[in-house]
């Protein structure tokens, strides 16, 4: 079970500074980008698991994974038994996904645009919820028809160790902690780049309890 309401009352991180850290050629890590919403950004988001709610999804080897997702937008991606794509519709209900909301698309825009990247209107928000122990093994993100625009994503809750690597594998990738309201954005000619998550440590965040989400957003389609 992942918990799906969040304290809105809680404080706010008042000390951190917008900061902008270059950890590739055209990539970036905006510290704090999202603290101004992130109270209407929480407050979609429960709306939006009420609707599709979390999942732990198979992956094509039949392995089930340790972060439950959901999405937003025209576009979810999905993983089943027959493979890694995206979805018009959330499996377990048949229905089209959540909209994607306004405050989403309009934050992932700014945070690409400050990134270098202008006119980005993501059309999928995946939706990972990591609990302690929860990672993301090193993977690339290929599923998309085209890779022309960046990957945008929103970290919110407990802290991540963001694992940044490079075209194989094998790379040795850069570690590059992450904090609620931290957002990364990658393109361009490291589009293609390795990336994951070490597993979430043990710990409680004061809106987001013991869970670490992230949001990312992608032209899918
Ligand atoms: C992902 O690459 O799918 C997730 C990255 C993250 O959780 O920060
Ligand atoms: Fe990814």
């Amino acid at each position: 079970m992942h918990p799906t309401t969040f304290d809105l009352f809680a404080d706010t991180e008042a000390g951190q500074q917008p900061r902008a850290d270059q950890i590739g050629e055209q990539s970036w890590v905006l510290r704090g980008f999202a603290l101004p919403c992130v109270d209407q950004i929480l407050t979609a988001l429960e709306a939006i698991l009420l609707a599709a709610p979390l999942r732990h999804m198979v992956t094509p080897g039949g392995f089930s994974m340790s972060v439950g997702t959901s999405s937003c937008g025209a576009l979810g991606w999905i993983t089943d038994r027959s493979g890694y794509r995206y979805s018009t519709v959330d499996p377990l209900s048949g229905f089209l996904w959540p909209e994607m909301p306004e405050v989403f698309s309009e934050l992932a825009r700014n945070a690409a645009s400050k990134a270098g990247f202008a006119d980005f209107n993501a059309d999928s928000c995946l939706i990972n919820c990591y609990v302690p122990g929860a990672k993301m093994s090193l993977h690339q993100d290929k599923d998309e028809k085209a890779y022309a625009a960046p990957i945008v994503s929103l970290s919110l809750g407990l802290p991540a160790m963001f694992l940044f690597g490079g075209f194989a594998r094998g790379d040795k990738p850069q570690r590059i902690p992450l904090l609620h309201g931290d957002m990364v954005v990658w393109g361009g000619v490291d589009r293609l780049r390795y990336h994951g998550v070490l597993p979430i440590k043990q710990g409680h965040h004061p809106r987001l309890g013991e869970q670490r989400i992230n949001l990312t957003f992608r032209i899918a389609g």
